[in-house]
């Protein structure tokens, strides 16, 4: 009980903080905090921000990146405009979508990668959690050969199955890799952000994230074969998303 109402108050207090600061989420504030720590955006940087509706990320990349940046943003759903931002609506795992980021760069390469992707939830937490690992492999593969030498990228998941496996699976192309809890993230989410630094573009391996990291996936569950109907297995996969009265999203 007391757990819970300290998360309660917790949230309640960044969500006040992100209306009085004019912030569209207060998921701003977790973006703030991963800057604070790891100075992951400079100014003049390009940055891409996938997952950005609906522009808490992209409102805080801007104020960073001032008058000489880029912020590119792309979600399913259509952001309302945030100045000083690019937002595109799409998918970021299609290609008519990614054609339309490409152009949006130019041929510029990208300084930042942030992103805050998170899937539809179904309810069935194993399912829920490969996909998002899935999502979030697809994500690496399209964007680190549009990153910089040098170049960095912090990216939400989900604790749960796989996580280690992916990890493995992005370690090879930076040279730092750090988990990271912002403390604006509720206490009773599991989700947690990879921060990876120093883009290492030379030590790519061959094979795609989403290989390597589907191979080591299927080695830990032993091989490819389906079980039929399997039981569902309770992990601690959750995200709650709701609409406040404040107008704020909670993200
Ligand atoms: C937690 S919200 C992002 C909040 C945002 N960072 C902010 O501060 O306003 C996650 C977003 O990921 C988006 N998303 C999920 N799958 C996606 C996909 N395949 N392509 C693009 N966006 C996707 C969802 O539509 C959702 O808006």
């Amino acid at each position: 009980m007391a757990d819970h109402w300290v998360e309660n108050h917790k949230r309640d207090s960044w969500r006040k903080q992100a209306k009085a600061s004019g912030y569209r989420a207060r998921s701003a504030f977790k973006l703030k905090q991963i800057q604070q720590r790891f100075n992951l955006v400079r100014e003049g940087d390009f940055v891409l921000d996938v997952g950005c509706h609906p522009g808490g990320w992209a409102q805080v990349a801007v104020e960073l990146v001032g008058q000489d940046g880029k912020v590119v943003g792309v979600d399913l759903q259509p952001c309302a405009p945030v100045e000083g931002a690019i937002l595109l609506t799409g998918d970021i795992t299609d290609p008519l979508t990614q054609e339309r980021i490409l152009e949006e760069l130019g041929g510029d390469p990208l300084n930042v990668i942030v992103s805050d992707i998170s899937p539809h939830i179904t309810g069935k937490w194993d399912m829920d959690q490969s996909v998002a690992m899935t999502l979030v492999a697809d994500v690496f593969d399209f964007a680190l050969p549009l990153l910089k030498k040098g170049g960095g990228f912090t990216t939400k998941l989900f604790q749960g199955i796989g996580v280690e496996e992916l990890i493995a699976a992005v370690r090879p192309h930076f040279s730092s890799v750090r988990r990271y809890s912002p403390d604006a993230s509720r206490n009773s989410s599991s989700e947690v952000y990879l921060v990876c630094r120093h883009h290492t573009p030379w030590k790519a391996p061959k094979l795609s994230v989403r290989e390597r990291y589907e191979t080591a996936v299927n080695k830990l569950v032993g091989g490819e074969e389906i079980e039929e109907d399997p039981e569902p297995v309770a992990s601690s996969f959750r995200v709650r998303r709701k609409k406040t009265d404040d107008g704020l999203e909670e993200h």
